[in-house]
């Protein structure tokens, strides 16, 4: 064995951290955890697992759950695509491959949500295949060990690092590697301050050797993200308010939100007219409810909440009303769970 997986594997034995997809049986268990770790911290992840595995302990059990079970499970994990794609990953598992995961790697690619990443993660944890994988903590790890200058978010920078995953494979234990280098990257090569006088590889990381591991991965000068303003309308009738299903696929696809609508710069002055041409509601409006902020991965947004009275409505299928006490059903983004809240 090289002396990378050497050094990192002593070390991974002693140090891993006990997670409660690691060394599970179940492929099922693996691919879930892979899927909520993708965008989302591992102290965030373990309990939405663990409800999860309870919710849905099979891919057959996933398969029948209704999209708004899916969803409510997922409600505050972010990225709902995730779990839409998961959903319906399992239906074709549960129908095509009787439940089980497929462990040729052309076949896991095809499943909706699972890319190069995923494939390789499976592989290697779930079924002991030798195989490598590649996510952010793996990409910074490379980047210093190798003293990498080109830019790691280019295309010949990433054909690069998948080189440089597949490189060191220990035969028989990629699993381990792979993790290994997830809990290195995620403790110890972190990305500001690395604590490399207490790292396994300190003797083999070429940029440490340069000194420049603080700049390691280099990553292409970012763009400014967006920051838009809107309006929201809490509108309440008898019990009821008057909420809107988004479209299933997109961003947020299938949750619940109150009307709203983007504004220039005055959500008080816009709101009506921002609300009529987008819903076709007539609204009055009343209260000032509160100012929620909300940062998405490519723009963020400051939304003012008013409630409303309707003057006159469309006859819209897609806005409900919804009973308030019943809220908590209906999956939400982390804005509208805010507002629904404050109405509960
Ligand atoms: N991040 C993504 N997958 C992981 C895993 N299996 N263990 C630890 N961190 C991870």
């Amino acid at each position: 064995m090289n002396l990378l997986p050497r050094l990192l594997l002593k070390w991974y034995d002693q140090h891993k951290r006990i997670l409660p997809w690691r060394d599970h049986p179940d492929p099922y268990a693996v691919w879930v955890s892979e899927i909520m770790l993708q965008q989302t911290r591992v102290e965030t992840v373990v309990a939405y697992f663990e409800k999860w595995m309870r919710l849905f302990p099979t891919v057959h059990a996933l398969a029948k759950a209704s999209e708004r079970d899916v969803l409510n499970a997922w409600e505050g994990l972010g990225y709902y695509s995730r779990a839409r794609n998961l959903h319906k990953a399992a239906k074709t598992v549960s129908e095509k491959f009787n439940g089980d995961l497929p462990r040729n790697l052309d076949a896991l690619r095809s499943l909706p949500g699972i890319g190069r990443y995923t494939v390789g993660a499976i592989a290697s944890m779930a079924f002991g295949m030798d195989e490598p994988t590649l996510d952010g903590n793996l990409r910074r790890v490379f980047s210093r060990l190798y003293d990498v200058t080109e830019f790691a978010d280019s295309p010949v920078g990433e054909k690069n690092l998948w080189e440089l995953a597949a490189q060191n494979l220990p035969k028989g234990r990629a699993g381990d590697y792979n993790q290994a280098l997830m809990d290195l990257g995620a403790t110890i090569c972190i990305p500001k301050n690395p604590r490399c006088l207490i790292c396994p590889l300190m003797k083999i990381c070429k940029a440490r050797e340069s000194g420049a591991q603080d700049a390691r991965p280099v990553l292409k000068p970012k763009k400014k993200i967006p920051h838009y303003l809107q309006a929201a309308a809490v509108i309440v009738q008898r019990g009821r308010v008057l909420m809107c299903q988004r479209p299933s696929a997109g961003l947020l696809g299938g949750m619940w939100e109150f009307p709203n609508a983007r504004v220039e710069s005055d959500p008080a002055g816009e709101l009506t007219e921002a609300i009529r041409a987008a819903y076709q509601i007539k609204v009055k409006q009343k209260n000032a409810l509160g100012v929620i902020n909300h940062a998405y991965t490519h723009f963020k947004v400051t939304v003012h909440v008013f409630s409303c009275e309707a003057i006159s409505l469309p006859d819209a299928v897609k806005l409900k009303w919804l009973r308030v006490g019943k809220l908590g059903e209906y999956p939400m983004g982390k804005i509208d769970r805010e507002v629904a809240r404050l109405l509960m």
